[in-house]
């Protein structure tokens, strides 16, 4: 037990986003074995309100790249999976159940985008369990309606991010993570602690890194205030309810 236990918090550890892939085709034997993975993560009331989308397809996952920024390693991996909100199959069913389905809404969004990442996240340590690398892909917001009309997607469903899998052609060092003290707060809030964090990437020498992040990400001209516009516009052209 006592080496079960050691081998998944060694596979958690040693997780590195992979950003070079060897060519490699993934069977559907390991694909439904990971997608399996995936589907066995908890959901909200058991609902399990997304899809999975595998693109292997060579032109589609080199057209998903280009709608992703140019991402060489969407174009190299084994497999490039598409984690959609999917409210189109909840309904349907509903319907042919004589139940009437309520438009999905942005709070429906939220319930599918946890459930998603869970999926997700047992799919990504399942794959590193068997040797894969992994990157996820939030990219996908560059242009998820496009995104949505390549893959065929329905109405009331909307792409969440992506993942790339494949073979690691390249080692990267671990990634630097804010310290456990800094994230685990005891019985309450303990305050901002930005003198912790700062100080964590002063220390490993990659301030300037978290800063340019913080500009690129997190200012008010950053790219989280600057997509929400066609972000709510995407969502309303799908089919979501983005206001009470
Ligand atoms: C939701 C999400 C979206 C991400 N989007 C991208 C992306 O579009 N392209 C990319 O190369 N990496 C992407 N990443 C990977 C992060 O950059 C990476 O996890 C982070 O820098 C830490 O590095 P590590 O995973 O190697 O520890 C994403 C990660 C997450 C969780």
């Amino acid at each position: 037990m006592q080496s079960l236990i050691e081998s998944l918090l060694e596979v958690i550890d040693s997780h590195v986003s992979i950003r070079r892939y060897k060519p490699h085709e993934m069977d559907d034997e390991t694909l439904e074995k990971l997608i399996y993975a995936g589907v066995r993560a908890p959901s909200s009331a058991n609902l399990q309100p997304y899809t999975i989308i595998a693109v292997r397809d060579k032109a589609k996952k080199d057209k998903i790249a280009e709608l992703c920024g140019n991402q060489l390693h969407i174009r190299q991996c084994s497999v490039f999976l598409l984690f959609t909100a999917d409210y189109y199959r909840a309904s349907k069913a509903m319907e042919r159940l004589g139940i009437e389905p309520a438009q999905p809404n942005i709070y429906g969004l939220y319930v599918a985008a946890v459930d998603a990442a869970l999926a997700a996240q047992n799919i990504a340590l399942a794959a590193e369990a068997m040797g894969y690398g992994i990157c996820y892909i939030g990219a996908v917001q560059n242009n998820p309606c496009r995104i949505a009309e390549l893959l065929g997607l329905p109405e009331k469903t909307y792409p969440l991010f992506g993942m790339t899998i494949g073979v690691p052609d390249e080692e990267p060092p671990k990634r630097l993570r804010l310290p456990v003290d800094t994230i685990l707060h005891r019985d309450s809030y303990e305050g901002a602690k930005e003198d912790s964090v700062i100080n964590t990437y002063r220390e490993a020498g990659h301030l300037d890194s978290l800063v340019r992040r913080f500009k690129r990400y997190l200012s008010t001209e950053g790219g989280i205030a600057r997509r929400f516009p066609s972000f709510i516009e995407c969502l309303e052209r799908r089919g979501f309810r983005t206001t009470p």
